[in-house]
């Protein structure tokens, strides 16, 4: 049998995988235990899947992931309090029984109100339902612009704030509600992917030095680590020690490693060759992982047939440590042991 990768990693941090409910069955669930330490739920935390409707939370999904990984001796990180993705229309409604209900809010204080005690009741109610069970949250997600002429995302949060102000009241909100049940020790993230460039990583990192001179209880900086074959490990280096010298937690949250496939119908006749170059490049990266101070670092994903970058238009990507039958690849080999790698 194979040699569990979290236990390779044990004394550097915690191995985690994105998953679903439907993961949790054999055979994927006794892959999950035998080498992952940690989960993400890929979409059942988010704000569209606890609560569908305002005022109607639904935790079936999110408690069938965290009852399963307290039964097996694994930890939670929660995705995610606040996106502008997966969030339902009516967060960005004026509420029932307002006299322009159903309508797009604005962005008077009124509205703002609005936003924030939503965000108080969602965070409130998680923080009720799951106190210390899950250890860390991503409080925001994917704040930071990608267009380099603008700092933040361009979001209907911003737009109703006409500003960031919204993530620093995310963080406030999320402290108080849970240490409002003892949840004193569950650590906040922000999260976002592209903390390679240059650019965006300074964006990110002002923003939360920033916070942190204000106080806002910021813990922690999450790397999506969405990448390819052609990311400069050197640049992921970079961001990772820039954000140490802040003394923020960090974690690798949501890592997977496109191999660069064609679209269907095109051959690939390289796909061996670029499978084995992701084992080297997993090396790569894991060797430098592993001289970090990081909390986790988690693939988006169970297996290659399991991740999102793995589409109808893409059928031969393969950004993960384990193929869709479940078996090791290269670049599982690269992080256990780079000796067998051709
Ligand atoms: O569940 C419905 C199903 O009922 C419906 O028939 C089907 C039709 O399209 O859609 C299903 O929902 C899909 C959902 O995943 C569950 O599989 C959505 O369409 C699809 O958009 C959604 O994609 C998720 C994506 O976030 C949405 O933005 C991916 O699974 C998930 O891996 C991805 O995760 C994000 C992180 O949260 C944030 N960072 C980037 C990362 C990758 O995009």
């Amino acid at each position: 049998t194979l040699t569990p990768v979290k236990d390779v990693l044990a004394d550097d941090f915690r191995f985690g995988a994105a998953v679903d409910p439907r993961d949790l069955a054999a055979p994927t669930g006794d892959l999950l235990n035998q080498h992952f330490s940690q989960i993400t739920a890929e979409n059942h935390m988010k704000p569209e899947a606890i609560q569908p409707v305002e005022g109607q939370f639904n935790f079936d999904a999110a408690d069938q992931l965290v009852e399963y990984a307290e039964a097996h001796g694994i930890e939670v990180y929660g995705h995610t309090f606040l996106w502008h993705g997966q969030t339902p229309a009516w967060w960005f409604t004026y509420p029932a029984g307002h006299p322009k209900a159903g309508e797009p809010l604005g962005s008077s204080a009124e509205d703002r109100q609005i936003m924030l005690d939503r965000l108080e009741a969602h965070i409130g109610a998680i923080a009720a339902h799951y106190g210390d069970r899950i250890q860390a949250w991503d409080v925001v997600n994917e704040v930071i612009s990608d267009n380099a002429t603008e700092v933040y995302r361009n979001s209907r949060w911003y737009q109703i704030f006409q500003g960031p102000e919204y993530i620093s009241e995310a963080f406030r909100i999320a402290r108080e509600q849970l240490d409002a049940v003892g949840a004193t020790d569950v650590k906040l993230f922000i999260n976002d992917y592209g903390t390679d460039n240059p650019a965006k990583r300074d964006n990110l990192y002002n923003l939360v030095s920033t916070m942190l001179a204000n106080g806002v209880p910021v813990d922690g900086v999450g790397h999506q680590t969405h990448i390819s074959l052609n990311t400069s490990i050197s640049q992921i280096e970079a961001s990772i020690d820039k954000f140490a010298a802040l003394g923020v937690l960090q974690a690798v949250t949501e890592l997977d490693v496109s191999i660069g496939a064609p679209a269907a119908g095109v051959e690939f006749p390289e796909l061996e060759s670029r499978l084995i170059q992701q084992g080297h490049y997993f090396k790569d990266l894991f060797a430098m992982l592993r001289q970090k101070d990081l909390e986790s670092v988690t693939v988006w994903g169970l297996h290659d047939g399991r991740s999102w970058i793995r589409t109808e238009e893409r059928p031969l990507e393969a950004p993960l440590v384990f193929t869709d039958d479940l078996q090791a690849k290269w670049a599982y080999w690269g992080i256990v042991d780079p000796s067998r790698l051709p």
